[in-house]
């Protein structure tokens, strides 16, 4: 009998499907409030409905190459055409089609901490080393530190614009300074919807050949579960990358969700404007409570420490869950830090009811 496990690439020794712990306790139990993923509350809008209830209309058709959902990108993002643009199932998926095509077994790719993460389970299954480098206390990136790892073996270097989970923006001469490398720079602009395309690192992909970035649907959008990403880019490097796409790895429903949801840009914005809102309202109440630091956001999520008052991520985390019923994201501990954690924004009712858990397990750790 052949043994698989030797046939295996030696590289997926001990790695594990992936598997959200939270993601599958919500779906377990859908009354939970889920404040964990940095999905958007809202459901999609109607114009987005219509759509997929178009597309699954004709979903015994394979789509196109969607050359009209890549101009409007183009369009929306002022570049100029369809072949700055490549789709993929999800931002994730357009991630791993760069990891794919810039890196073999032994390559490197370097991270900064605390960051999404799936950079280090995709580099994992084609077998590249992450080199993880801590952000400095105040969450930048420590630039010289990530110069300082650069090897011959650095293939990508990714860093998120705003931050997850941090929520901030990140200045053009982090990425100035490492695009000058003979190195693939990343860009993740999963979250740039919420501050507004002005932040976005877009006049930098076009002065930089090996410079990219990526957007996805999930979050502004609102529209993680239909599963749309794309990665721009100057058209050379998204030739290369378009080279790893999987055949019709956008399904048609998504495809006409995403191109309304593209024309739709008022829909979107509300939604922004919601977040934002609810954003203003969680950081200004739980500032008040003493030991807390509450760090602005550019994003639908908002980083917590409450490392001086003793409690733990897992303590916070735990409680509000058993006691409040709502799913919060445990963060690990950073430079000794151990009270951080995470909160997604939700709708405004489901804010007021994360900022009343989150006043009550501090006020029950006075007693
Ligand atoms: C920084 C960052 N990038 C990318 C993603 C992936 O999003 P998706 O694959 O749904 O586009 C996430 C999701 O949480 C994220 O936080």
């Amino acid at each position: 009998m052949a043994d698989v496990k030797k046939l295996m690439n030696p590289w997926l020794d001990g790695l594990k499907p992936y598997f959200s712990p939270h993601i599958e306790k919500a779906w377990q139990d859908t009354n939970l409030i889920r404040m964990m993923s940095n999905e958007g509350p809202f459901p999609p809008q109607k114009k987005v409905l219509d759509a997929l209830i178009e597309g699954s209309k004709i979903a015994n058709r394979y789509p196109d190459s969607l050359t009209n959902i890549k101009e409007k990108i183009a369009e929306l993002n002022g570049l100029d055409g369809p072949d700055w643009v490549v789709l993929g199932n999800g931002s994730t998926e357009v991630l791993d089609m760069t990891f794919r095509a810039f890196m073999q077994p032994g390559d490197e790719l370097i991270q900064s901490l605390p960051c999404y993460g799936i950079y280090i389970q995709r580099a994992n299954v084609i077998g590249a080393k992450t080199v993880s480098i801590l952000a400095k206390d105040n969450w930048e990136y420590d630039i010289d530190a990530i110069e300082n790892a650069i090897t011959p073996k650095t293939k990508i270097i990714i860093l998120a614009n705003p931050n997850n989970p941090t929520g901030n923006l990140i200045e053009d001469s982090v990425y100035e300074r490492l695009a000058k490398h003979d190195i693939v720079v990343i860009v993740d602009e999963a979250y740039i919807e919420y501050s507004g395309l002005k932040n976005s690192k877009l006049h930098l992909i076009k002065k930089y050949p090996n410079m990219i970035i990526s957007r996805t649907l999930s979050k502004a959008y609102g529209l993680a579960g239909m599963r749309f990403g794309y990665m721009l880019g100057q058209p050379e490097i998204i030739n290369i990358i378009s080279r790893i796409i999987l055949s019709w790895n956008i399904s048609i429903m998504s495809a006409f969700g995403a191109y309304a949801a593209f024309n739709d840009q008022e829909g979107m914005q509300e939604k922004v404007r919601l977040t934002n809102e609810g954003r203003d309202y969680i950081e200004s109440e739980l500032s008040k409570i003493e030991g807390l630091t509450v760090y602005h956001t550019n994003g639908n999520y908002i980083l917590i420490d409450a490392s001086p008052t003793g409690a733990t991520s897992e303590e916070i985390v735990d409680y509000i869950m058993e006691k409040h019923k709502i799913i919060l994201r445990k963060q690990n501990p950073f430079k000794g830090r151990k009270g951080l954690f995470r909160i997604t924004i939700g709708s405004k009712e489901e804010n007021e009811k994360c900022v009343a858990a989150v006043k009550d397990f501090f006020e029950s750790i006075k007693k």
